[in-house]
Protein backbone atom coordinates (compact mmCIF):
# COMPACT_ATOMS: atom_id res chain seq x y z
CA UNK A 1 0.00 0.00 0.00
CA UNK A 2 2.69 2.54 1.04
CA UNK A 3 4.72 2.30 -2.42
CA UNK A 4 1.40 2.68 -4.13
CA UNK A 5 0.41 5.23 -2.24
CA UNK A 6 3.84 7.17 -2.64
CA UNK A 7 3.75 6.20 -6.69
CA UNK A 8 0.34 8.21 -7.15
CA UNK A 9 1.70 10.89 -5.16
CA UNK A 10 4.76 11.10 -7.31
CA UNK A 11 2.39 10.66 -10.07
CA UNK A 12 0.00 13.52 -8.62
CA UNK A 13 2.89 15.62 -7.80
CA UNK A 14 4.79 14.71 -11.56
CA UNK A 15 1.27 15.87 -13.03
CA UNK A 16 0.42 18.85 -11.53
CA UNK A 17 4.43 20.15 -12.69
CA UNK A 18 4.49 19.26 -15.55
CA UNK A 19 0.51 20.61 -16.23
CA UNK A 20 1.69 24.40 -14.75
CA UNK A 21 4.86 24.09 -17.11
CA UNK A 22 2.90 23.69 -20.24
CA UNK A 23 0.63 25.33 -22.49
CA UNK A 24 -2.53 22.70 -21.41
CA UNK A 25 -5.49 23.22 -23.22
CA UNK A 26 -8.16 24.08 -20.37
CA UNK A 27 -9.40 20.26 -20.88
CA UNK A 28 -8.97 17.81 -17.89
CA UNK A 29 -6.42 14.95 -19.34
CA UNK A 30 -5.86 12.50 -17.26
CA UNK A 31 -2.67 11.01 -18.62
CA UNK A 32 0.68 13.11 -18.33
CA UNK A 33 1.03 16.03 -20.75
CA UNK A 34 4.70 16.66 -22.22
CA UNK A 35 3.57 19.74 -24.32
CA UNK A 36 7.54 19.25 -26.15
CA UNK A 37 7.32 15.88 -26.66
CA UNK A 38 3.42 15.41 -28.19
CA UNK A 39 3.82 15.73 -31.93
CA UNK A 40 7.35 14.54 -31.97
CA UNK A 41 7.97 11.39 -34.56
CA UNK A 42 9.45 8.27 -33.37
CA UNK A 43 12.33 8.80 -36.45
CA UNK A 44 13.05 4.86 -34.70
CA UNK A 45 11.42 2.14 -33.76
CA UNK A 46 13.13 -0.09 -31.25
CA UNK A 47 10.80 -3.88 -31.50
CA UNK A 48 13.32 -5.65 -28.70
CA UNK A 49 9.87 -5.87 -26.10
CA UNK A 50 7.36 -4.98 -28.99
CA UNK A 51 4.65 -7.63 -28.38
CA UNK A 52 3.88 -10.73 -31.07
CA UNK A 53 0.67 -11.02 -30.36
CA UNK A 54 -1.02 -8.72 -28.50
CA UNK A 55 -2.18 -5.79 -30.47
CA UNK A 56 0.01 -2.74 -31.22
CA UNK A 57 0.35 -0.52 -34.08
CA UNK A 58 3.56 0.15 -35.70
CA UNK A 59 4.86 2.87 -33.51
CA UNK A 60 3.14 6.01 -31.59
CA UNK A 61 1.84 6.12 -28.51
CA UNK A 62 -2.09 4.31 -27.97
CA UNK A 63 -4.51 4.49 -25.11
CA UNK A 64 -8.35 2.86 -24.68
CA UNK A 65 -9.70 0.47 -26.53
CA UNK A 66 -12.80 2.42 -28.53
CA UNK A 67 -15.94 1.43 -30.41
CA UNK A 68 -15.23 -2.11 -30.39
CA UNK A 69 -17.61 -4.31 -32.14
CA UNK A 70 -18.39 -6.95 -34.56
CA UNK A 71 -20.33 -5.67 -37.93
CA UNK A 72 -21.13 -8.23 -40.21
CA UNK A 73 -18.28 -10.77 -39.29
CA UNK A 74 -15.50 -8.24 -38.89
CA UNK A 75 -14.17 -7.04 -35.70
CA UNK A 76 -13.48 -3.57 -35.17
CA UNK A 77 -10.71 -2.39 -33.02
CA UNK A 78 -10.86 1.76 -32.55
CA UNK A 79 -8.49 2.81 -29.76
CA UNK A 80 -7.02 6.31 -28.58
CA UNK A 81 -4.11 6.92 -30.64
CA UNK A 82 -0.93 9.79 -31.35
CA UNK A 83 -0.49 9.59 -34.89
CA UNK A 84 2.67 11.86 -34.06
CA UNK A 85 4.96 10.61 -31.03
CA UNK A 86 5.01 8.06 -28.61
CA UNK A 87 3.68 10.33 -25.77
CA UNK A 88 -0.13 11.05 -25.09
CA UNK A 89 -1.39 13.74 -27.46
CA UNK A 90 -3.12 14.64 -30.56
CA UNK A 91 -5.36 12.13 -29.65
CA UNK A 92 -7.16 10.31 -32.83
CA UNK A 93 -9.67 6.97 -33.09
CA UNK A 94 -7.00 4.76 -34.83
CA UNK A 95 -9.06 1.89 -36.48
CA UNK A 96 -7.97 -1.96 -37.29
CA UNK A 97 -10.02 -4.81 -38.10
CA UNK A 98 -9.88 -8.40 -37.72
CA UNK A 99 -11.72 -11.89 -38.74
CA UNK A 100 -10.55 -14.01 -35.97
CA UNK A 101 -9.73 -11.25 -33.28
CA UNK A 102 -6.25 -12.49 -33.96
CA UNK A 103 -4.55 -11.11 -37.32
CA UNK A 104 -5.51 -7.47 -37.51
CA UNK A 105 -5.67 -4.88 -40.64
CA UNK A 106 -4.43 -1.02 -39.43
CA UNK A 107 -6.71 0.84 -41.59
CA UNK A 108 -6.59 5.14 -41.63
CA UNK A 109 -7.29 6.87 -38.50
CA UNK A 110 -11.53 6.54 -38.24
CA UNK A 111 -12.29 10.08 -36.26
CA UNK A 112 -10.09 12.87 -36.21
CA UNK A 113 -10.21 16.30 -35.22
CA UNK A 114 -11.90 18.55 -37.78
CA UNK A 115 -15.09 20.05 -36.64
CA UNK A 116 -15.54 22.82 -33.89
CA UNK A 117 -17.09 20.18 -31.74
CA UNK A 118 -13.53 18.19 -31.91
CA UNK A 119 -10.93 20.12 -32.63
CA UNK A 120 -9.06 19.87 -29.73
CA UNK A 121 -9.74 16.17 -29.56
CA UNK A 122 -11.68 12.93 -30.04
CA UNK A 123 -11.44 11.34 -27.40
CA UNK A 124 -12.39 7.87 -25.87
CA UNK A 125 -16.22 6.58 -26.82
CA UNK A 126 -18.13 3.63 -27.73
CA UNK A 127 -19.96 2.27 -30.70
CA UNK A 128 -23.87 0.59 -30.76
CA UNK A 129 -25.45 -1.48 -33.28
CA UNK A 130 -29.17 0.40 -34.38
CA UNK A 131 -31.96 -2.49 -34.72
CA UNK A 132 -31.90 -1.57 -38.90
CA UNK A 133 -27.84 -2.89 -38.76
CA UNK A 134 -26.04 0.65 -38.93
CA UNK A 135 -23.44 1.01 -36.78
CA UNK A 136 -22.66 4.73 -34.82
CA UNK A 137 -20.23 5.64 -33.05
CA UNK A 138 -20.50 8.19 -29.89
CA UNK A 139 -17.66 9.74 -28.97
CA UNK A 140 -16.40 12.50 -26.36
CA UNK A 141 -14.85 15.43 -28.71
CA UNK A 142 -12.80 18.04 -27.16
CA UNK A 143 -14.70 21.41 -28.69
CA UNK A 144 -13.17 24.82 -29.15
CA UNK A 145 -14.17 26.06 -25.75
CA UNK A 146 -11.58 23.00 -24.34
CA UNK A 147 -15.02 21.49 -23.29
CA UNK A 148 -15.92 17.07 -23.32
CA UNK A 149 -19.55 16.92 -25.37
CA UNK A 150 -20.58 14.18 -27.26
CA UNK A 151 -20.53 13.02 -30.32
CA UNK A 152 -21.94 10.90 -33.21
CA UNK A 153 -20.37 9.21 -36.14
CA UNK A 154 -21.82 7.18 -38.94
CA UNK A 155 -20.51 5.14 -41.81
CA UNK A 156 -20.16 6.12 -44.92
CA UNK A 157 -20.71 3.60 -46.88
CA UNK A 158 -22.40 0.59 -45.21
CA UNK A 159 -21.25 -1.63 -48.36
CA UNK A 160 -17.33 -1.15 -47.39
CA UNK A 161 -16.98 -4.23 -45.00
CA UNK A 162 -14.11 -2.56 -43.37
CA UNK A 163 -16.34 0.80 -42.89
CA UNK A 164 -12.77 2.61 -42.95
CA UNK A 165 -14.93 6.00 -43.42
CA UNK A 166 -16.94 8.05 -40.83
CA UNK A 167 -19.06 10.85 -41.13
CA UNK A 168 -19.54 13.31 -38.27
CA UNK A 169 -23.30 15.08 -38.89
CA UNK A 170 -23.39 19.09 -38.85
CA UNK A 171 -25.71 18.67 -35.87
CA UNK A 172 -22.85 17.50 -33.46
CA UNK A 173 -22.63 17.58 -30.91
CA UNK A 174 -25.69 15.70 -29.73
CA UNK A 175 -25.04 16.19 -25.77
CA UNK A 176 -23.34 18.70 -24.07
CA UNK A 177 -22.65 19.70 -20.78
CA UNK A 178 -25.52 21.65 -19.26
CA UNK A 179 -24.86 24.01 -16.54
CA UNK A 180 -24.27 22.40 -13.58
CA UNK A 181 -21.86 19.29 -14.91
CA UNK A 182 -18.23 19.65 -14.84
CA UNK A 183 -16.94 19.96 -18.28
CA UNK A 184 -13.76 19.38 -18.39
CA UNK A 185 -14.99 15.81 -16.82
CA UNK A 186 -17.62 14.63 -19.02
CA UNK A 187 -16.82 12.00 -21.16
CA UNK A 188 -16.23 8.43 -22.56
CA UNK A 189 -19.76 7.38 -23.37
CA UNK A 190 -20.92 3.77 -23.10
CA UNK A 191 -22.93 1.38 -25.57
CA UNK A 192 -25.89 2.83 -25.86
CA UNK A 193 -29.19 0.13 -25.26
CA UNK A 194 -32.68 0.30 -25.94
CA UNK A 195 -35.19 -0.18 -23.41
CA UNK A 196 -38.72 -2.04 -24.19
CA UNK A 197 -40.01 1.52 -24.64
CA UNK A 198 -38.10 2.28 -27.24
CA UNK A 199 -35.66 4.46 -25.68
CA UNK A 200 -32.42 4.96 -26.04
CA UNK A 201 -30.34 4.88 -23.21
CA UNK A 202 -26.27 5.92 -22.24
CA UNK A 203 -24.42 6.71 -19.53
CA UNK A 204 -21.42 9.10 -19.55
CA UNK A 205 -18.38 9.51 -17.13
CA UNK A 206 -18.01 12.42 -14.60
CA UNK A 207 -17.82 13.69 -11.30
CA UNK A 208 -19.55 15.95 -8.86
CA UNK A 209 -16.45 17.05 -6.96
CA UNK A 210 -15.02 14.11 -5.50
CA UNK A 211 -17.85 12.18 -6.20
CA UNK A 212 -17.69 9.99 -9.66
CA UNK A 213 -21.16 9.71 -11.46
CA UNK A 214 -22.30 8.00 -14.47
CA UNK A 215 -24.92 10.27 -15.39
CA UNK A 216 -27.82 8.86 -17.22
CA UNK A 217 -28.92 10.28 -21.13
CA UNK A 218 -32.07 9.28 -23.18
CA UNK A 219 -33.47 9.44 -26.38
CA UNK A 220 -35.40 8.33 -28.83
CA UNK A 221 -33.70 8.94 -32.36
CA UNK A 222 -30.14 8.64 -31.23
CA UNK A 223 -29.84 13.05 -31.94
CA UNK A 224 -31.74 14.34 -29.39
CA UNK A 225 -30.47 13.75 -25.88
CA UNK A 226 -32.20 14.46 -22.78
CA UNK A 227 -30.49 14.17 -19.27
CA UNK A 228 -31.95 12.08 -16.30
CA UNK A 229 -32.63 13.09 -13.44
CA UNK A 230 -31.00 10.85 -11.66
CA UNK A 231 -27.25 8.98 -12.72
CA UNK A 232 -26.90 5.33 -13.05
CA UNK A 233 -24.71 5.17 -10.18
CA UNK A 234 -22.26 6.43 -8.43
CA UNK A 235 -19.25 6.93 -6.27
CA UNK A 236 -17.33 8.42 -3.51
CA UNK A 237 -14.29 7.48 -5.65
CA UNK A 238 -13.27 10.76 -7.76
CA UNK A 239 -13.53 10.96 -11.59
CA UNK A 240 -15.06 8.10 -13.52
CA UNK A 241 -13.45 7.39 -16.94
CA UNK A 242 -14.78 4.58 -19.15
CA UNK A 243 -17.99 3.23 -17.70
CA UNK A 244 -20.09 0.04 -19.46
CA UNK A 245 -22.75 -1.58 -18.80
CA UNK A 246 -24.08 -4.82 -19.79
CA UNK A 247 -26.55 -7.66 -19.29
CA UNK A 248 -24.74 -11.31 -18.43
CA UNK A 249 -26.72 -14.53 -17.36
CA UNK A 250 -26.09 -17.53 -15.42
CA UNK A 251 -27.93 -20.01 -13.89
CA UNK A 252 -26.39 -19.16 -10.35
CA UNK A 253 -28.68 -15.63 -10.16
CA UNK A 254 -32.11 -15.23 -9.09
CA UNK A 255 -33.80 -14.79 -12.17
CA UNK A 256 -31.02 -15.95 -14.52
CA UNK A 257 -30.03 -12.44 -15.52
CA UNK A 258 -27.76 -9.18 -14.15
CA UNK A 259 -26.20 -6.03 -15.34
CA UNK A 260 -22.40 -5.64 -14.58
CA UNK A 261 -21.13 -1.74 -14.23
CA UNK A 262 -17.67 -1.02 -14.55
CA UNK A 263 -15.65 1.99 -14.38
CA UNK A 264 -12.10 3.01 -14.21
CA UNK A 265 -10.99 5.25 -11.56
CA UNK A 266 -8.98 8.37 -12.41
CA UNK A 267 -7.53 8.74 -9.18
CA UNK A 268 -6.32 5.62 -8.66
CA UNK A 269 -5.95 4.18 -12.22
CA UNK A 270 -7.68 1.03 -11.00
CA UNK A 271 -11.19 -0.57 -12.40
CA UNK A 272 -14.05 -1.80 -10.44
CA UNK A 273 -17.10 -3.78 -11.10
CA UNK A 274 -20.15 -4.61 -9.25
CA UNK A 275 -23.64 -6.54 -10.53
CA UNK A 276 -26.94 -6.36 -9.42
CA UNK A 277 -30.48 -5.26 -10.95
CA UNK A 278 -31.48 -3.13 -13.51
CA UNK A 279 -35.00 -1.74 -13.79
CA UNK A 280 -35.70 -0.04 -17.11
CA UNK A 281 -38.86 1.28 -16.28
CA UNK A 282 -37.40 3.40 -13.71
CA UNK A 283 -33.56 3.39 -14.92
CA UNK A 284 -32.37 1.96 -11.59
CA UNK A 285 -29.10 -0.16 -10.82
CA UNK A 286 -28.75 -1.32 -7.37
CA UNK A 287 -25.61 -3.42 -7.06
CA UNK A 288 -25.72 -7.15 -5.16
CA UNK A 289 -25.48 -6.55 -1.66
CA UNK A 290 -22.44 -8.82 -1.48
CA UNK A 291 -20.25 -6.95 -3.28
CA UNK A 292 -18.16 -4.13 -2.33
CA UNK A 293 -18.51 -0.99 -4.39
CA UNK A 294 -15.65 1.44 -4.29
CA UNK A 295 -11.66 0.71 -4.52
CA UNK A 296 -12.55 -2.66 -2.42
CA UNK A 297 -14.52 -3.88 -5.31
CA UNK A 298 -13.85 -6.80 -7.50
CA UNK A 299 -11.56 -6.08 -10.21
CA UNK A 300 -11.51 -7.40 -13.86
CA UNK A 301 -7.44 -7.36 -13.45
CA UNK A 302 -5.59 -6.46 -10.71
CA UNK A 303 -2.59 -5.20 -12.37
CA UNK A 304 -1.76 -2.64 -15.21
CA UNK A 305 -5.19 -2.56 -17.01
CA UNK A 306 -7.43 0.34 -17.56
CA UNK A 307 -10.05 1.97 -19.47
CA UNK A 308 -11.57 -1.01 -20.27
CA UNK A 309 -14.54 -1.86 -22.73
CA UNK A 310 -16.64 -4.81 -23.84
CA UNK A 311 -18.57 -5.78 -26.81
CA UNK A 312 -21.44 -8.48 -27.45
CA UNK A 313 -20.11 -11.05 -30.27
CA UNK A 314 -23.46 -11.91 -31.67
CA UNK A 315 -21.47 -14.09 -34.15
CA UNK A 316 -20.08 -16.19 -31.60
CA UNK A 317 -22.57 -15.15 -28.69
CA UNK A 318 -19.99 -13.99 -26.78
CA UNK A 319 -19.22 -10.78 -24.55
CA UNK A 320 -15.42 -9.88 -25.58
CA UNK A 321 -13.16 -7.68 -23.27
CA UNK A 322 -10.44 -5.25 -24.03
CA UNK A 323 -8.57 -3.49 -22.03
CA UNK A 324 -4.80 -1.15 -22.34
CA UNK A 325 -1.76 -1.80 -21.03
CA UNK A 326 0.09 1.15 -20.33
CA UNK A 327 3.90 1.33 -20.26
CA UNK A 328 5.46 1.27 -16.64
CA UNK A 329 8.96 2.55 -17.84
CA UNK A 330 9.69 5.97 -18.01
CA UNK A 331 8.71 8.50 -20.90
CA UNK A 332 12.17 8.80 -22.17
CA UNK A 333 12.08 5.01 -22.70
CA UNK A 334 8.99 5.57 -24.75
CA UNK A 335 10.71 8.12 -27.27
CA UNK A 336 13.27 6.11 -27.64
CA UNK A 337 11.29 2.79 -28.14
CA UNK A 338 9.36 4.91 -30.66
CA UNK A 339 6.42 3.35 -29.40
CA UNK A 340 4.20 2.91 -25.70
CA UNK A 341 0.58 1.28 -24.89
CA UNK A 342 -0.41 -2.30 -25.78
CA UNK A 343 -4.06 -4.09 -25.85
CA UNK A 344 -4.07 -6.94 -23.45
CA UNK A 345 -5.49 -9.93 -25.09
CA UNK A 346 -9.48 -9.98 -26.10
CA UNK A 347 -10.97 -11.56 -23.40
CA UNK A 348 -14.12 -13.59 -22.85
CA UNK A 349 -16.18 -12.59 -19.96
CA UNK A 350 -18.85 -14.12 -18.76
CA UNK A 351 -20.62 -14.31 -14.91
CA UNK A 352 -19.50 -17.51 -12.86
CA UNK A 353 -21.79 -20.36 -12.78
CA UNK A 354 -21.96 -19.72 -8.67
CA UNK A 355 -22.79 -16.12 -9.61
CA UNK A 356 -20.45 -14.78 -7.47
CA UNK A 357 -17.90 -12.92 -9.74
CA UNK A 358 -17.23 -12.17 -13.28
CA UNK A 359 -14.65 -14.99 -15.10
CA UNK A 360 -12.13 -14.07 -17.69
CA UNK A 361 -10.18 -16.01 -20.37
CA UNK A 362 -8.38 -14.97 -23.19
CA UNK A 363 -10.52 -15.52 -26.65
CA UNK A 364 -9.70 -19.73 -27.67
CA UNK A 365 -8.83 -18.03 -31.69
CA UNK A 366 -5.39 -16.91 -30.14
CA UNK A 367 -4.49 -20.70 -29.52
CA UNK A 368 -4.62 -20.87 -33.25
CA UNK A 369 -0.84 -19.35 -32.99
CA UNK A 370 0.16 -22.07 -30.53
CA UNK A 371 3.13 -24.04 -31.97
CA UNK A 372 5.90 -26.22 -30.54
CA UNK A 373 4.56 -27.55 -27.68
CA UNK A 374 6.06 -28.96 -24.29
CA UNK A 375 4.31 -31.32 -21.67
CA UNK A 376 5.42 -31.95 -18.01
CA UNK A 377 3.23 -34.17 -16.41
CA UNK A 378 2.98 -34.98 -12.18
CA UNK A 379 6.41 -33.88 -11.55
CA UNK A 380 7.27 -32.49 -8.13
CA UNK A 381 8.87 -29.09 -7.54
CA UNK A 382 10.79 -29.75 -3.55
CA UNK A 383 9.89 -27.00 -1.10
CA UNK A 384 12.45 -24.96 -1.81
CA UNK A 385 13.99 -25.61 -5.30
CA UNK A 386 13.08 -25.18 -8.84
CA UNK A 387 13.37 -26.58 -12.37
CA UNK A 388 13.27 -25.45 -15.78
CA UNK A 389 10.86 -25.91 -18.65
CA UNK A 390 12.97 -26.29 -21.19
CA UNK A 391 12.40 -26.98 -24.85
CA UNK A 392 10.10 -24.22 -26.29
CA UNK A 393 11.96 -21.72 -29.21
CA UNK A 394 10.64 -18.60 -27.66
CA UNK A 395 9.79 -18.38 -24.00
CA UNK A 396 9.86 -14.63 -24.56
CA UNK A 397 6.66 -15.58 -26.77
CA UNK A 398 4.54 -18.05 -25.19
CA UNK A 399 1.48 -19.36 -23.49
CA UNK A 400 1.90 -21.44 -20.41
CA UNK A 401 -0.58 -23.83 -18.08
CA UNK A 402 -0.17 -24.91 -15.77
CA UNK A 403 -2.02 -27.11 -12.67
CA UNK A 404 -0.06 -26.96 -8.73
CA UNK A 405 -1.40 -29.68 -6.48
CA UNK A 406 -0.53 -28.92 -2.88
CA UNK A 407 0.83 -31.75 -1.16
CA UNK A 408 0.93 -30.62 2.58
CA UNK A 409 -1.99 -27.27 3.11
CA UNK A 410 -0.92 -28.14 6.58
CA UNK A 411 1.92 -26.00 6.57
CA UNK A 412 -0.19 -22.95 5.16
CA UNK A 413 1.05 -19.88 6.95
CA UNK A 414 -1.86 -18.09 8.96
CA UNK A 415 -3.22 -15.41 7.47
CA UNK A 416 -2.19 -12.00 9.40
CA UNK A 417 -5.56 -10.57 10.72
CA UNK A 418 -4.36 -7.14 10.47
CA UNK A 419 -3.97 -7.68 6.45
CA UNK A 420 -7.92 -8.41 6.49
CA UNK A 421 -8.22 -4.61 6.32
CA UNK A 422 -5.86 -3.96 3.55
CA UNK A 423 -5.78 -5.92 -0.24
CA UNK A 424 -4.31 -8.29 -1.76
CA UNK A 425 -1.67 -6.03 -3.45
CA UNK A 426 -0.23 -5.08 0.42
CA UNK A 427 0.12 -8.44 1.10
CA UNK A 428 1.75 -9.24 -1.85
CA UNK A 429 4.42 -6.67 -1.56
CA UNK A 430 4.81 -7.47 2.32
CA UNK A 431 5.79 -11.17 1.01
CA UNK A 432 6.92 -11.32 -2.41
CA UNK A 433 8.48 -14.27 -4.17
CA UNK A 434 11.40 -14.62 -2.48
CA UNK A 435 9.79 -14.48 1.25
CA UNK A 436 9.67 -17.98 2.00
CA UNK A 437 6.60 -19.71 2.73
CA UNK A 438 4.20 -22.84 4.02
CA UNK A 439 2.54 -23.28 1.06
CA UNK A 440 3.77 -21.04 -1.95
CA UNK A 441 5.07 -19.06 -3.08
CA UNK A 442 5.19 -21.48 -5.79
CA UNK A 443 4.66 -20.85 -10.04
CA UNK A 444 6.47 -19.18 -12.72
CA UNK A 445 9.42 -17.94 -13.52
CA UNK A 446 8.85 -16.15 -16.62
CA UNK A 447 11.24 -14.07 -18.84
CA UNK A 448 14.34 -15.15 -16.75
CA UNK A 449 17.77 -14.49 -17.75
CA UNK A 450 20.99 -17.41 -17.67
CA UNK A 451 21.98 -16.66 -14.66
CA UNK A 452 18.61 -15.95 -13.04
CA UNK A 453 19.26 -12.16 -12.07
CA UNK A 454 16.33 -11.38 -13.94
CA UNK A 455 12.77 -12.98 -13.63
CA UNK A 456 9.02 -12.14 -13.16
CA UNK A 457 7.40 -13.96 -10.83
CA UNK A 458 3.44 -15.00 -11.14
CA UNK A 459 2.64 -16.71 -8.49
CA UNK A 460 0.17 -18.35 -5.19
CA UNK A 461 0.87 -18.07 -1.88
CA UNK A 462 -1.87 -20.42 0.20
CA UNK A 463 -2.85 -18.80 3.72
CA UNK A 464 -4.70 -20.84 6.38
CA UNK A 465 -7.21 -18.37 7.57
CA UNK A 466 -9.40 -18.32 11.50
CA UNK A 467 -12.43 -16.28 10.39
CA UNK A 468 -14.17 -19.72 8.62
CA UNK A 469 -13.29 -19.38 5.81
CA UNK A 470 -10.36 -22.39 5.36
CA UNK A 471 -7.47 -20.47 3.16
CA UNK A 472 -7.23 -17.47 1.23
CA UNK A 473 -5.29 -18.29 -1.69
CA UNK A 474 -3.24 -15.15 -3.14
CA UNK A 475 -2.39 -14.62 -6.54
CA UNK A 476 0.80 -12.45 -7.38
CA UNK A 477 3.20 -11.09 -9.88
CA UNK A 478 5.98 -9.87 -8.58
CA UNK A 479 8.61 -8.01 -10.87
CA UNK A 480 11.30 -6.71 -8.44
CA UNK A 481 13.38 -8.35 -10.31
CA UNK A 482 12.59 -8.36 -13.77
CA UNK A 483 15.04 -5.88 -15.34
CA UNK A 484 18.56 -4.38 -14.85
CA UNK A 485 17.22 -1.35 -15.78
CA UNK A 486 16.43 1.96 -13.81
CA UNK A 487 13.33 4.13 -14.12
CA UNK A 488 10.82 1.09 -14.14
CA UNK A 489 7.78 1.36 -11.89
CA UNK A 490 7.80 -2.08 -10.59
CA UNK A 491 4.76 -2.69 -8.78
CA UNK A 492 3.96 -6.02 -7.40
CA UNK A 493 0.16 -6.74 -8.56
CA UNK A 494 -2.32 -9.35 -6.91
CA UNK A 495 -5.33 -10.46 -5.93
CA UNK A 496 -7.20 -13.03 -3.84
CA UNK A 497 -8.75 -16.09 -5.62
CA UNK A 498 -11.60 -17.97 -4.40
CA UNK A 499 -11.09 -21.47 -4.61
CA UNK A 500 -11.35 -23.53 -2.38
CA UNK A 501 -8.18 -25.61 -2.33
CA UNK A 502 -9.15 -28.19 0.72
CA UNK A 503 -11.67 -29.25 -1.37
CA UNK A 504 -9.89 -29.04 -5.06
CA UNK A 505 -6.38 -29.96 -4.04
CA UNK A 506 -4.92 -27.66 -6.73
CA UNK A 507 -4.72 -24.38 -8.25
CA UNK A 508 -4.34 -23.67 -12.30
CA UNK A 509 -2.40 -20.74 -13.88
CA UNK A 510 -1.94 -19.60 -17.21
CA UNK A 511 0.01 -16.93 -18.32
CA UNK A 512 0.28 -15.25 -21.75
CA UNK A 513 4.33 -14.32 -22.14
CA UNK A 514 4.62 -11.92 -24.57
CA UNK A 515 8.39 -9.70 -24.56
CA UNK A 516 6.94 -6.77 -21.99
CA UNK A 517 3.93 -8.37 -21.01
CA UNK A 518 2.84 -10.88 -18.70
CA UNK A 519 -0.89 -11.78 -18.48
CA UNK A 520 -1.76 -14.48 -15.80
CA UNK A 521 -5.19 -16.10 -14.96
CA UNK A 522 -5.96 -17.74 -12.11
CA UNK A 523 -8.54 -20.37 -10.89
CA UNK A 524 -9.15 -20.74 -14.39
CA UNK A 525 -9.98 -17.20 -14.81
CA UNK A 526 -11.85 -16.17 -11.18
CA UNK A 527 -8.28 -13.29 -11.13
CA UNK A 528 -5.92 -11.96 -13.87
CA UNK A 529 -3.15 -9.92 -13.21
CA UNK A 530 -1.46 -8.00 -16.15
CA UNK A 531 2.00 -6.75 -15.58
CA UNK A 532 4.76 -4.81 -18.00
CA UNK A 533 8.30 -5.46 -17.67
CA UNK A 534 11.19 -4.96 -19.36
CA UNK A 535 14.20 -7.20 -19.03
CA UNK A 536 17.46 -6.14 -20.66
CA UNK A 537 19.23 -9.74 -21.00
CA UNK A 538 15.97 -12.49 -20.70
CA UNK A 539 14.86 -10.72 -24.50
CA UNK A 540 14.32 -13.03 -27.44
CA UNK A 541 15.80 -16.27 -27.20
CA UNK A 542 17.85 -15.67 -24.38
CA UNK A 543 14.63 -16.05 -22.53
CA UNK A 544 13.95 -19.09 -20.26
CA UNK A 545 11.27 -20.21 -18.29
CA UNK A 546 11.38 -22.10 -14.61
CA UNK A 547 8.49 -23.35 -12.22
CA UNK A 548 9.67 -22.47 -8.78
CA UNK A 549 8.29 -23.43 -5.04
CA UNK A 550 10.03 -21.51 -2.22
CA UNK A 551 7.46 -23.02 0.24
CA UNK A 552 7.73 -25.71 2.69
CA UNK A 553 5.21 -27.18 1.09
CA UNK A 554 6.39 -29.39 -1.71
CA UNK A 555 4.01 -29.22 -4.86
CA UNK A 556 3.32 -31.14 -7.72
CA UNK A 557 2.69 -29.98 -11.43
CA UNK A 558 0.18 -32.33 -11.98
CA UNK A 559 0.10 -31.03 -16.03
CA UNK A 560 1.73 -28.01 -17.55
CA UNK A 561 1.55 -27.38 -21.12
CA UNK A 562 3.23 -24.86 -22.72
CA UNK A 563 3.42 -23.65 -26.42
CA UNK A 564 5.56 -21.34 -28.11
CA UNK A 565 3.34 -18.94 -29.63
CA UNK A 566 3.26 -17.50 -33.55
CA UNK A 567 3.19 -13.83 -34.12
CA UNK A 568 -0.40 -11.71 -35.08
CA UNK A 569 -0.10 -10.49 -38.84
CA UNK A 570 -0.59 -6.68 -38.07
CA UNK A 571 -0.31 -5.05 -41.40
CA UNK A 572 -1.18 -1.56 -42.97
CA UNK A 573 -4.01 -1.61 -45.61
CA UNK A 574 -1.21 0.51 -47.73
C1 LIG B 1 -8.78 7.12 -20.13
C2 LIG B 1 -8.95 8.49 -20.77
C3 LIG B 1 -10.40 8.80 -21.08
C4 LIG B 1 -10.27 9.81 -22.18
C5 LIG B 1 -9.07 9.30 -22.96
C6 LIG B 1 -8.23 10.39 -23.56
O1 LIG B 1 -7.49 6.62 -20.28
O2 LIG B 1 -8.42 9.47 -19.92
O3 LIG B 1 -11.14 9.27 -19.99
O4 LIG B 1 -11.41 9.87 -22.99
O5 LIG B 1 -8.30 8.57 -22.03
O6 LIG B 1 -7.24 9.84 -24.38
Amino acid sequence: MAVRTLWMWAFFLLRLAVTAASSLPAAEVTHLVFADLQSLQAEHVDDTLRTGFHFQPPKHWINDPNGVMYYKGVYHLFYQYNPKAAVWGNIVWAHAVSMDLVDWLMLEPAISPSAPFDVNGCWSGSATVLPDGRPVIMYTGINEQDQQVQNVAYPKDLSDPYLREWVKPDYNPVIAPDAGVNASAFRDPTTAWQGPDGVWRLVIGTKDNHRGLAALYRSLDFKRWAPARRALHSGDTGMWECPDFYPVTSPGVDGGRKHVFKVSLDLTRYEYYTFGDYDYATDTYVPDASLADGNEGLRYDYGNFYASKTFLDSGKQRRVLWGWANESDSTADDVRKGWAGVQAIPRKIWLAPDGKQLMQWPVAEIESLRGNHVNITDKLVKGGSYFEVTGLTTPAQADVEASFQVMDLDKAEPFDPAWRAVDAETVCAARRADAKGGVGPFGLWVLASDELKERTAVFFRVFKRDDGAKHAILMCNDPSRSSYADNLYKPTFAGFVDVDIAATGKIPLRTLIDHSMVESFGGHGKTAILSRVYPTKAVGDKARLFVFNNGESDVKVTNLNAYDMRSAKIRSLN
